[in-house]
């Protein structure tokens, strides 16, 4: 638990830091590995209480924690379940309370000791919310928006983290929680003026291209950088899809793939998932500076969650030249925040 976790999403006259509604879109949840076939557990995402399920075909289906029956939570198993999560018996997933099952459509598929069934599981409707869930790139990503729309694109597929890439090697995980909104987070990557005082950083090359396309961003930085190779061209290639999911890639001296995801736990409080990916076959050389680069990044995230769990979000900031494109970043981020006041 972090150091910071005392420090709530609100100053000391009450008001509120960051002012700004849980972004829609696909966040990952869990590493693929994390949940074996048969498996279920509890999750706390998006200020809800989920439950998620690996069925016997390997599925992942997600659905509200609360049994529609009697409200009991579907992931905690009891007896010889208990410590882990509810059986999975199936498609479904039986409550422990009194053995109800649920496919991961919500419906209702076996009360075991009804003669009649209720209504609405006799018309085979669905009884409990089900959670839109993809599996890709070893991650499971569940979709939220506050309205229930379902997805309105798909999170991007990720050649280097394929599980059939045996080119490159495993992930490298990383996970912070931090006490602020994904999107003061995500500015981060158009901060140019940051890097020189929060990282130390020396200088901080000019973005060669900066992308906005509806709900992804691009951003290229190249460099030249002095290693014992003498002098070599680095790039750093920044994609984002969706509020929720970016990968980074570092070329040049040592080719690493970061899959940098940021998923909201509720308001507030933010879980950045972190996998780094280097190819299989790198050398001992390229590894220490794999593992440099690594380092770096996490020393970075350090640095960054101190002022991050305390500041508070301007709207109107005061920009000078020297600022990144703020206004272009929060202006393409908007897309994905729906005030709660919208729908009134
Ligand atoms: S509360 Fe789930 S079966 Fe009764
Ligand atoms: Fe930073």
């Amino acid at each position: 638990m972090s150091e910071l976790k005392s420090v709530i999403a609100s100053t000391k006259s009450g008001a509120v830091r960051v002012d700004l509604p849980m972004p829609f879109g696909w966040f990952q949840v869990l590493y693929s590995a994390e949940l074996a076939v048969g498996e279920s557990q509890p999750l706390s995402y998006f200020g809800s209480d989920l439950v998620i399920f690996r069925t016997e075909s390997g599925l992942v289906k997600v659905l509200d924690a609360y049994c529609p029956h009697m409200g009991a939570h579907l992931g905690y198993g009891i007896r010889d379940q208990a410590g882990g999560g509810s059986r999975v018996v199936g498609e479904s997933i039986v409550c422990p309370f009194h053995g109800w099952a649920f496919n991961g459509d919500g419906e209702c598929t076996d009360i075991p000791y009804a003669d009649k069934m209720p209504p609405r599981v006799a018309r085979c409707e669905k009884v409990t919310l089900s959670w839109p869930v993809r599996e890709a790139n070893q991650c499971v990503y569940v979709w939220y928006h506050p309205q229930g729309v379902q997805p309105l694109y798909e999170p991007p597929l990720i050649e280097e983290a394929s599980p059939e890439n045996d080119a490159w090697g495993e992930l490298k995980i990383y996970e912070w929680d931090i006490d602020t909104h994904p999107q003061e987070i995500g500015e981060n990557a158009v901060d140019a003026a940051h890097f020189r005082f929060v990282h130390g950083t020396p200088q901080v090359p000019e973005p060669t291209v900066m992308r906005f396309e509806d709900h992804c961003r691009f951003g290229l930085l190249e460099s030249e950088m002095d290693t014992p190779r003498g002098r070599v061209k680095g790039r750093i290639e920044n994609s984002s899809v969706g509020a929720g999911l970016s990968v980074v890639r570092f070329s040049g001296i040592c080719e690493t793939v970061l899959m940098a995801n940021l998923t909201p736990v509720e308001d507030g409080l933010t879980r950045a998932k972190y996998a780094f990916i280097q190819r299989a076959d790198a050398g001992a050389s390229a590894s220490r500076v794999g593992q440099a680069i690594i380092d770096d990044i996490r020393q970075q995230m350090e640095e960054d969650r101190i002022i991050w769990a305390r500041k508070r979000y301007l709207e109107k900031p005061m920009l000078c030249d020297g600022d990144g494109p703020f206004a272009k970043f929060r202006r393409w981020y908007g897309q994905f925040l729906i005030s709660d006041t919208a729908n009134d």
